[in-house]
């Protein structure tokens, strides 16, 4: 419990950690970033492994870490905090919120890493590939902008898969097993992009238990036109 309020009081500090008060919707290039770099989030952070780690290997994106849980999030934050990472912020919020944080077209890429799969039939709603959430998607993503989805789930992949389908999405790729594939270690088609090595606590912790790990990568039609954007 103690470590827990150090964490809290600590966030606090930091000035790449935003709450519900945040005020960059719209203008998080101009105001935070100060550049015009792509802006790729990623959803269910946690400790915000792969926002930090892709942070670092490509200093021409700007990346946030969304998580709800702030004592998780406080270790991606305080790494990049510590190393003056200016491409990387961090939102404790609830990603159900999305659009309160984020302009139409605002983002470039949407990774969700190893999100909570919600197995049961009465929590589908909260699965993150859920058509709520994809139509929060369409709305914030560039036209074209990707959705990144890794899980150790296979049900959670069929289920994203046919729910982008039935969204008029488009499935760019999809294996249930990347390390059978050889995808653990190679780059994909660079037309696809590439698929990132960066593993997760998560990611080391099924991979220890033999767990295979799925992959997909997939876009969504623009929005209706007389959607506000
Ligand atoms: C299984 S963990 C994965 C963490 C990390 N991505 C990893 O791979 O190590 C799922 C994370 O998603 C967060 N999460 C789940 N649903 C959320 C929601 N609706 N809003 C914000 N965070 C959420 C949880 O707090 C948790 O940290």
């Amino acid at each position: 419990v103690k470590q827990k309020l150090n964490r809290y009081n600590e966030l606090e500090m930091f000035t790449n950690v935003f709450e519900g008060d945040c005020m960059y919707k719209g203008v998080w290039n101009k105001e935070f970033f100060k550049n015009e770099h792509p802006i790729i989030i990623e959803l269910g952070c946690g400790r915000g492994e792969y926002t930090v780690e892709m942070a670092s290997s490509s200093s021409n994106c700007n990346y946030i870490g969304v998580d709800i849980k702030g004592a998780r999030l406080w270790r991606g934050a305080k790494t990049a905090y510590e190393a003056g990472m200016s491409n990387v912020a961090f939102l404790r919020v609830q990603i159900e919120g999305l659009c309160s944080f984020f302009a139409s077209g605002e983002l470039s890429e949407i990774w969700i890493t190893f999100p909570d799969p919600q197995p049961s039939q009465r929590r589908m709603k909260k699965r993150l590939t859920s058509r709520r959430f994809l139509e929060s998607y369409q709305l914030l993503l560039k036209p074209g902008g990707r959705i990144h989805l890794k899980t150790d789930s296979a049900d959670f992949l069929n289920f994203s898969k046919t729910e982008i389908l039935n969204f008029n999405g488009n499935v760019i790729y999809y294996n249930t097993n990347i390390y059978e594939a050889g995808l653990g270690s190679e780059k994909l088609n660079p037309s696809q992009g590439v698929v990132s090595l960066i593993q997760t606590s998560y990611e080391k912790r099924y991979l220890r238990e033999g767990t295979h790990i799925c992959y997909l990568m997939a876009s969504l039609p623009a929005p209706p036109a007389n959607e506000d954007r």
